[in-house]
This record gives structure tokens, sequence and C-alpha cells, in this order.
């Protein structure tokens, strides 16, 4: 609750609800604490129930299996204005927003730049196959195609989840989030490692796969928080593309940096 005094009347303001699914995970924490710092009032849910000690004191944690429909609705209660959205998958997810959605005020939902396929139907799919390897259009707009909704990989899961959450439309305004590669603190598996470990090793030669040319676009988490707090803050049914403000090449993120 928050209250303010003008003049002689005192008005109180209740704060908007937000609920946050994969809170503790490296997007989550950090979406979490944009959010309840941007005055929204946070329910931060994770299967183990963890809370980051950057997070406000009012923050509340809750321990819940998002697979569980009867505990996701009781988190969501009688209703919040906004659930972001770091752990859905499939299409079974986007059918929970669905059944919730008279409860539910605008969802950010983050879905992965692997949905898209490039002009000759290559995909990060097909990276195993001869000739497979994906060349993407730079810049690459949302309107590229994407592969086939499925329930094979994990990229035909994430269109079948985001053709079902578009499906909404005015019911339930969902921003998709299609994020480049994740980086920053909490990071359990950082792509930087293979340069930092062999400086630290002292090896002096790195070994590049196409010269060093491939990108993808990679994502702070900071600016994964920002996108989340502005789309929190105007909802609408879209795709965005989520990428930091430059796409450096694997060479340009492995060079040598003088001081
Ligand atoms: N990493 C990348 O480069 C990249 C690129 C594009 C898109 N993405 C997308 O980013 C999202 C992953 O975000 P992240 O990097 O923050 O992941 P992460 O660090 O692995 O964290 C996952 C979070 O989700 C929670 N979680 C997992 N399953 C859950 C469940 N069934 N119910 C409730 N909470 C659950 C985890 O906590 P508990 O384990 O305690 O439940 C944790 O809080 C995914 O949607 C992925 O598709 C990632």
């Amino acid at each position: 609750m928050f209250r303010c005094r003008t003049g002689a009347a005192t008005y109180v303001r209740r704060m908007k609800k937000a609920v946050v699914i994969g809170a503790t995970g490296q997007t989550g924490r950090v979406v979490v604490r944009a959010l309840a710092e941007d005055g929204w009032a946070v329910t931060a849910v994770s299967r183990t129930g963890g809370r980051d000690e950057q997070w406000p004191g009012d923050v509340r944690e809750e321990l819940l299996d998002r697979d569980d429909d009867a505990a996701l609705a009781k988190v969501v209660g009688d209703g919040v204005e906004l659930v972001v959205d770091m752990a859905a998958f499939h299409r079974g997810h986007a059918r929970q927003y669905a059944a919730l959605a008279d409860r539910i005020g605008s969802a950010v939902v983050l879905t992965s730049g692997a949905v898209y396929e490039d002009g000759r139907g290559r995909s990060f799919d097909t990276q195993g196959e001869p000739d497979g390897f994906p060349e993407y259009l730079v810049p690459l707009p949302e309107t590229q195609p994407t592969v086939a909704p499925g329930d094979a990989t994990y990229a035909t899961r994430k269109v079948a989840l985001e053709r079902e959450l578009l499906a909404l439309g005015e019911r339930l305004p969902v921003t998709l989030l299609r994020a480049g590669a994740i980086h920053g603190p909490g990071c359990r598996t950082p792509g930087e490692l293979y340069f930092v470990k062999r400086n630290v090793d002292g090896r002096r030669v790195r070994v590049l796969a196409h010269g060093g040319r491939s990108r993808f676009h990679p994502l702070s988490v900071r600016t994964l928080a920002e996108l989340v707090r502005l789309a929190a803050a105007r909802p609408g049914s879209r795709a965005l593309n989520a990428g930091d403000p430059a796409a450096p090449t694997v060479a340009e993120i492995g060079a040598p940096r003088t001081r």
C-alpha cells in the first residue's frame, strides 16, 4: 500500500501486483529488482523459493512449481496486473495463461532468438547437418519466418508457446521477448569462459570456428530487465527481439583489450 498526504486529504493507492516466474535465475533476479524499484509489489516465484540479497525487503518469495496448475492459480489469486515468465517452454504453459487470462492484466514472456529460420529453412535445429548452419539477416527483423511449431525441440516448443500466447490477443496482451545470448552475473554457463580460461592458463591461441565471424546477439540481464520494465508499463500483444545495443562477432568478444 502506498500512502500520500496532500493538504487535508489522504489518498491511499494500491501498488500494482506483479508475479515473476523463475525469479531466482540469472534473468529473474535482476527483473524482480527492477520491477520492485519501479514501484511494483512483486511476488518472486521459483521451485526452491529463494531470494536475492539485492531485492528490496518487501519482495515476497513464493515456492511454486509452475507446472502445478492449481498452485499457479493460487499465486495469481483474485488477480495481478502483470506476470513475467522466465520459465515458459511449451504450449502447455501458454494454456495456463489462457485459463487465467481474466485474472492477469498483461504478461511478458521470455522466448528466444532460436525460433528463427534463415532464408533457406536452416535454424538452430539444423546446425549439426551438412550445410545446416543458419545464416540470418543482419539485422534480423521480427517478421523473419520461424520454425514450425511442435513438440520436438526447444525451438519448435518455444514457437508453439509463442503462437498460443499471441492468439490470446486482447483477452491477455502478451509481450514475447526473443532473447539473444544472455550474459551477466549469475550465469551458470558463461560463453566468455572459453576466452577467460585460456587467458588465465597462459594459452595465447584462441581457436575460432568460422574465423570468429559468427554472431549471436548478446543480451545483458540489465538490458533485459529494462525491456521487461518498459513492456510492463505499455502492455501489448507482440513479439520483440531482445538484444544489447551492439552485436559483436565472436572474434570481437574475445579480442584482447588494452586499458
Ligand atoms: N541463457 C540464454 O542465453 C538464453 C537465450 C535465449 C532465451 N533464454 C530463455 O531464458 C529463460 C531462462 O532464464 P534464465 O537464464 O534466468 O534461467 P536460469 O538461470 O536457469 O533460471 C531459471 C529460473 O526458473 C526457475 N524455474 C525453473 N523451472 C521452474 C518451474 N517449473 N517452476 C518454477 N520455477 C522454475 C528456477 O528456479 P528453481 O530451479 O528453484 O525452480 C530459476 O529461478 C528461458 O525461458 C530460456 O528459454 C535463455
